[in-house]
């Protein structure tokens, strides 16, 4: 079945928990839909996970355009969100809808996500009304990195956590169909979900919001290093990769792989021959 944004907020309506997991290429968009999760995320995280920064600061429009692409071609069932990269939306109103406009259009992304509350309403809404879902992000913005002085829980003072209650209403009300909650406490998480119509979707927000994301390979253990408290591994396959090549490399020194079966028998003039 497609998910779509009106599928997924029918989900927020029965009580049925959203599954949202990121996507960066075309092999395993492939794979994640066949999975039945609802929604494919091409997130800036991709700068972390598949380019090796230290942050999301430096991804550019065509690093999520050439990623977004290749999710959107392996993927069929699941609703494909892709990120605005840091200052795609901040420099103008027009410069945002432009940018929300060439993730829709060359990336062929269903909806695209940016981060923050009251300093983007206005952007959210011009790319709304211009027909292009929006999904909103707070809590830890990891494009604000350098503001918060590192990757730390947001919301902890009252002060924070009611401007990110103000700020999830306002999301709503300027037309943003879902909101990614991020690393904010739970009982935070539980109050905005309560409060706003639209689905959240929390990471590291606590178990009662409407779905959750992780990032993949944090999910399935190919990430090596800082692991945060809310990542959960469902699998190693960091591991089986790792394995699977030592088991090639061995082969192919041991003379085992290939063999006949894998290799092509010439014409018969040319067995002759050789
Ligand atoms: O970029 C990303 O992967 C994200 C999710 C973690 C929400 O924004
Ligand atoms: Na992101």
């Amino acid at each position: 079945m497609k998910n779509t944004i009106v599928t997924l907020q029918d989900q927020k309506r029965r009580g049925e928990k959203i599954t949202m997991i990121t996507a960066y290429d075309y092999s395993m968009a492939k794979l994640l839909d066949q999975t039945g999760v609802n929604c494919l995320l091409v997130g800036d995280s991709l700068g972390m996970v598949m380019l090796g920064y230290e942050d999301t600061v430096s991804v550019t429009m065509e690093d999520m355009i050439h990623h977004g692409a290749a999710v959107a071609k392996g993927t069929r069932d699941a609703l494909v969100v892709v990120d605005m990269p840091f200052l795609s939306y901040h420099i103008s109103v027009e410069e945002a809808v432009r940018n929300a406009g060439r993730l829709m259009r060359e990336a062929h992304a269903q909806a695209v996500k940016l981060e923050g509350g009251s300093s983007v309403l206005n952007q959210v809404r011009a790319i709304v009304n211009s027909g292009i879902p929006v999904m909103g992000h707070l809590g830890l913005t990891p494009q604000s990195v350098h503001a918060f002085g590192g990757f730390k829980v947001q919301g902890n003072t009252v002060e924070q956590a009611e401007q990110i209650l103000a700020d999830a209403n306002a999301l709503e009300e300027a037309g943003a169909f879902a909101l990614v909650l991020e690393c904010v406490p739970r009982g935070l998480a539980k109050r905005i979900t309560d409060e706003i119509a639209i689905p959240t979707i929390g990471i590291g927000a606590g178990v009662d919001t409407d779905g959750q994301v992780l990032v993949y390979q944090d999910a399935l253990g190919m990430f090596e290093g800082f692991q945060p408290k809310f990542v959960k591994r469902f699998g190693d396959i960091g591991t089986q990769i790792k394995n699977g090549i030592m088991d090639y490399c061995d082969a192919v020194k041991a003379n085992e792989f290939p063999t006949i079966e894998h290799s092509f028998k010439g014409s018969q003039e040319l067995e002759r021959l050789y």
